[in-house]
């Protein structure tokens, strides 16, 4: 059975023997291993059931760091290292030889992070080497931000989960690239995109792609419950269509006069998208577990945080 612990040195101790653990974030819990571990690695992926070819984000623990892993790093990468790290953007970079093929799924570039939470970083300062961790969930399924929701999903073959309490931020991170120079947006995340183009202007986006994905956060359907969810602008007037099923709403700042709605789960009372953000996943696992026929979730405003909310209720809904 999984152990939940707080103990850094405990999970350093399952690390260095080529184990995974769950570890802390401030977006989201991930799946850890060595990336030079080639044992570690296939389990994240075996765990994860998640297809070879998406490839992972490594963490690191210092900014230094990324030039053991990257070369080639555009003055613009270090702009937003400068004005984001550690904190949740992953930037795509040109790969060092040496960082194994399993990890950036065979290509030129590799995805690199340093997350902004304790002891996330205090971990991987312990550590001789960095952290491969997609997000902490069966692949395709909502994204854990509890050490118990990780445990829920892993029970017996988790050794491990390093509890770091409630990720602070609740959504990933947001992943910018840079193809052909071209500052490029490949996922709405927790940084808004507006600050990344305060520093470096407008950017590219490439955020929705059907087939052999640059991100598995592209494919359409994705971050999903169970429970089939669609989308409206029209709360009450979608959930009067539906009269004879069991409804859940998920909604952004205020409980709405919805009389067959079972449960409603509103995300931030006083209307801020930070909390809205934070507590979204935590609301789509409990609203998954009421045996509900149908969630409805609402329209974010669609700026800021509101961007990467929106973007994974729709793939909620596909
Ligand atoms: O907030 C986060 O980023 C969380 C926490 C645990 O750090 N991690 C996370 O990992 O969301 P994951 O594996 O669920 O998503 C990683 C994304 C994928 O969409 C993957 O395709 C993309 O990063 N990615 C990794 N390497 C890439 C590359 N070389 N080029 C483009 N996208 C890449
Ligand atoms: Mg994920």
């Amino acid at each position: 059975m999984v152990r939940i612990s707080t103990n850094i040195s405990e999970a350093a101790d399952c690390l260095n023997r080529e184990e995974i653990i769950g570890l802390p974030t401030e977006t989201v819990y991930g799946l850890a291993g060595n990336i030079y571990s080639e044992k570690a690695v296939r389990k994240i992926f075996d765990m994860k059931q998640r297809p070879l070819f998406n490839p992972l984000i490594v963490h690191i623990g210092r900014t230094e760091a990324v030039e053991q892993i990257a070369q080639n790093i555009p003055e613009q990468a270090y702009a937003l290292i400068a004005a984001f790290w550690p904190g949740p953007l992953t930037l795509v970079l040109d790969r060092r030889p040496g960082i194994p093929d399993l990890i950036t799924a065979g290509k030129d570039t590799v995805a690199v992070r340093m997350p902004n939470h304790p002891m996330a970083l205090a971990l991987l300062q312990t550590l001789e080497y960095p952290l491969a961790a997609p997000s902490a969930n069966p692949f395709g399924s909502i994204s854990p931000t509890t050490a118990q929701h990780v445990a829920d999903y892993f029970r017996d073959k988790l050794e491990l989960v390093l509890d770091g309490g409630p990720c602070a931020r609740g959504v990933e991170s947001t992943i910018v690239g840079f193809p052909n120079g071209v500052p490029t947006l490949y996922r709405h995340g927790s940084t808004p995109a507006e600050d990344i183009e305060a520093v470096l202007g407008e950017l590219a986006y490439i955020t929705h792609k059907e087939n052999a994905p640059d991100a598995p956060g592209m494919l359409a359907r994705h971050y999903a419950p169970a429970t089939r969810t669609i989308r409206s602008e029209h709360i009450a007037q979608t959930a009067a269509e539906y009269p004879n099923m069991k409804i859940g709403l998920l909604l952004f700042d205020q409980a709405l006069d919805v009389p067959n709605a079972a449960h409603q789960e509103i995300l931030s009372p006083s209307g801020d998208l930070k909390e809205a953000a934070m507590h979204l996943y935590a609301a789509m696992h409990r609203l998954d577990q009421m045996g509900l026929d149908l969630i409805i979730a609402q329209q974010f405003p669609n700026s800021g945080l509101g961007r990467a909310i929106n973007d994974r209720l729709e793939r909620a809904g596909k």
